[in-house]
């Protein structure tokens, strides 16, 4: 409508009075009004100002060339008028529609910046007690839970503690064994803990029958390192001596805590071994973790697999702590804790468990 009737003249529209310039103008103002009507997302101000206001062809300018300019005398006035207030009404609306789409474009990049619930979080990494430390509390909680307390020593130890007192004497072939880090120039001569048993001797020294203990902490051999061995790894020791412990106590506490340890279905048995502190002494084997016990690579197709070393406490160790032989009895272990939790996690390096890469560590939450 409003391209079409303002090319043209007042005169040619048949407008010839004042009545008929407001209504004329008043369609104008319609036109506009539904023109500037547009969603406030979608409407191009740049270009509803150009179609009204723009100098060359913009609506208002044909109306000044077309209607204003050759308009009569009587309705002239009326005709600038109008279209003053016309003008007036496009500019405070475009005016009004700028600021409210300004507006509208802040309010979407604010909505933009918020944060969206429904994404998934940014996950930042907390860590986990090392494998080592995870296996300690296992062992720990399982021998608390049958009576066992928890003590610690030291881990440069005399002669005497490592080996003497357990009946490890000076040319005893079992120190050659060992491989011992010695610290030259100490008084006394010391040495590195090469298993945690001195605190047996530490132990019962101290305090009088019943004892219950293990020992967990770390000892040191001259091993060459390898997949399996390092300078350093980890036992916990335990040791129960009391008046009235058998054979039958040993057996049934070693099964009770490779059941708990390696699941129920564990089985465990004796094998005669030797150590120069136990008597009679045992290696402890569990039916293979990996087959059951029907025979594999990992358990070299024999169904069964190492665990530790163990017996009943040599009678001659108990001369060194002034512990009546006659009287007592009890067992003693010692296990490779790197070794367990080795096992049962399905890890065949051991420097993995030193090496504090993260990508390992986190398999072990
Ligand atoms: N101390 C022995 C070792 O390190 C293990 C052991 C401890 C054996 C207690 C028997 C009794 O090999």
């Amino acid at each position: 409508m409003t391209t079409d009737s303002t090319k043209k003249t007042l005169a040619q529209l048949g407008v010839d009075s004042i009545e008929k310039v407001a209504i004329l103008f008043d369609g104008l103002r319609t036109a506009f009004d539904q023109d500037a009507a547009q969603d406030i997302d979608s409407i191009d101000l740049g270009i509803t100002r150009v179609r009204w206001l723009g100098r060359k062809s913009g609506v208002l300018s044909e109306i000044g060339e077309n209607w204003l300019k050759p308009a009569t005398k009587d309705i002239k006035p009326a005709v600038g008028q109008s279209l003053n207030a016309l003008k007036a009404h496009i500019e405070e609306r475009i005016q009004a529609l700028t600021v409210a789409k300004e507006a509208a474009v802040e309010h979407a990049g604010a909505a933009r910046d918020q944060i969206d619930l429904s994404l998934p979080g940014v996950e930042r990494a907390i860590g986990t007690r090392h494998l080592i430390r995870q296996t300690f509390d296992e062992l720990l909680r399982i021998f608390l839970s049958i009576g066992f307390s928890v003590v610690e020593g030291p881990e440069i130890e005399t002669p005497y503690y490592n080996f003497e007192a357990l009946n490890i004497p000076e040319h005893h072939p079992a120190r050659d064994n060992m491989d011992t880090f010695y610290i030259e120039g100490a008084r006394g001569g010391h040495l590195l803990r090469t298993h945690t048993s001195p605190m047996q001797i530490r132990t019962m020294e101290k305090q009088p029958p019943p004892v219950r203990i293990v020992v967990p902490g770390k000892v040191y051999r001259r091993d060459n390192p390898d997949a399996t061995h390092g300078y350093m790894f980890h036992q916990i020791e335990g040791l129960a001596v009391d008046t009235d412990i058998t054979f039958c106590d040993f057996k049934g506490s070693v099964e009770y805590f490779v059941r708990e340890f390696f699941g129920p279905k564990t089985k465990t048995r004796l094998r005669p071994s030797y150590f120069p502190f136990t008597e009679p002494s045992a290696e402890v084997d569990a039916s293979c973790h990996v087959c059951g016990g029907s025979g594999c690579r990992v358990c070299k197709f024999s169904g069964w697999i190492e665990l530790f070393g163990a017996g009943m406490v040599d009678p001659a160790v108990y001369g060194f702590v002034n512990y009546d032989p006659g009287k007592l009895s009890g067992f003693a272990f010692g296990m490779g804790v790197d070794r367990l939790a080795m096992m049962k996690y399905g890890i065949t390096e051991l420097p993995l468990l030193f090496q504090n890469d993260v990508r390992f560590l986190r398999q072990f939450p």
